[in-house]
């Protein structure tokens, strides 16, 4: 949804979120809030159709780290994972999107519901910032009636600069970890394979030998063969009916969601200056990341909250040295 417009034209609507918060105590007796977004749309546009017609899915943008290492996975990997993602015993089974894109039925790799297979940087210029491309040669306001005598101004932004941010977004390196030998950190790498939470956010991972392709289809041979620790299946996980936004994409139902590869998260309070979490960012930090955790990932978060509260936070530090 575009929130603004060019001159001379009403933007498409504005979102209205509020919140409810509600208190919850660990059983140890510590306290912890969530918050559940409610969102709506004001100052909507179009009288022909009605705002409660739509569909809506709140995001916040990822952390665009480790873009190259993500598009050169070994997808014969991720098949194999997901044949044996299947823990009865924890509930849990992960499975991958799979979507047609220019016309070719692929895996997903790219997205919260992995609904992309590539790093669809031609989507970006068009949908988010209006810009028409080669692949998307019509503004995203076309059919609009308040567009009706604007004049087409033809293809905005080229196939080469295109390229050029395709490859500047492949190259984005992911953060080396940190405080590695610290004994804190040590102690909550062990509390998060007890709280299983690596059945999901998989430690380590392995990228195909040729490494990946660019749009224009030159190849980037060192983002091959790598042994990398992205701290994701990018498996898609029903998480339960609280995350559920209703809206499908590819195979992915509205519960379901691709684990967030957990690389670089660490430093996301530097980087992006914001420790809000999870797809539309409701959570305001970790613990509220993890106690949203349902369906799938329900087993984890018990594990987790009947953990003390010394090791509770253990967890979170290692989480912030990734
Ligand atoms: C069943 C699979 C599964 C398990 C087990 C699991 N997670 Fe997750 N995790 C996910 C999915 C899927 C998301 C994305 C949910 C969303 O965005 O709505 C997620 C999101 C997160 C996030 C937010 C990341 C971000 O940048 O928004 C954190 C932090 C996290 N998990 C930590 C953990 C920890 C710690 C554990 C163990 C206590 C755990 N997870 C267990 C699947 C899982």
């Amino acid at each position: 949804m575009h929130d603004q417009a060019i001159y001379g034209v009403k933007p498409e609507g504005r979102l209205k979120v509020t919140y409810t918060e509600e208190t919850f105590n660990f059983p140890d007796g510590e306290e912890y809030k969530l918050q559940t977004p409610h969102y709506e749309i004001t100052d909507w546009y179009a009288e022909n159709i009605a705002p409660e017609d739509l569909r809506i899915s709140v995001r916040i943008p990822l952390r665009h780290v480790g873009m190259g290492q993500m598009m050169a996975l070994d997808l014969d990997e991720l098949k194999r994972l997901a044949a044996k993602s299947n823990y009865p015993e924890y509930g849990i089974s992960g499975r991958l999107n799979y979507i047609t894109e220019r016309g070719i039925k692929q895996i997903g790799v790219s997205g919260n519901k992995a609904q992309h297979a590539d790093l669809t940087v031609e989507l970006g210029f068009s949908s988010d910032l209006g810009v028409t491309n080669d692949r998307y040669p019509e503004e995203v306001c076309q059919g609009q009636s308040q567009m009706m005598g604007f004049a087409n101004y033809g293809i905005q932004v080229s196939t080469q600069d295109m390229e050029d941010v395709d490859l500047y977004m492949q190259t984005l390196g992911v953060p080396a970890r940190r405080n590695v030998t610290n004994e804190t950190v040590k102690k909550g790498e062990e509390m998060f394979y007890k709280a299983k939470c690596q059945l999901c956010h998989t430690p380590t991972l392995h990228t195909r030998p040729r490494g990946t392709v660019l749009l224009n289809g030159t190849q980037l041979p060192w983002l091959g063969s790598q042994t990398i620790h992205p701290y994701s299946d990018y498996l898609l996980h029903d998480m339960g009916p609280g995350l559920d936004d209703g809206y499908p994409s590819g195979l992915a139902a509205g519960c379901e969601w691709r684990t967030t590869p957990l690389w670089g998260i660490g430093l996301q309070e530097v980087v992006n200056g914001h420790t809000y979490f999870l797809h539309d960012g409701r959570a305001r930090n970790l613990t509220e990341a993890i106690m949203w955790h349902d369906g799938e990932g329900a087993a984890s978060r018990i594990l987790f909250s009947r953990m003390s509260k010394e090791e509770r936070s253990a967890l979170l530090t290692f989480i912030e040295s990734l």
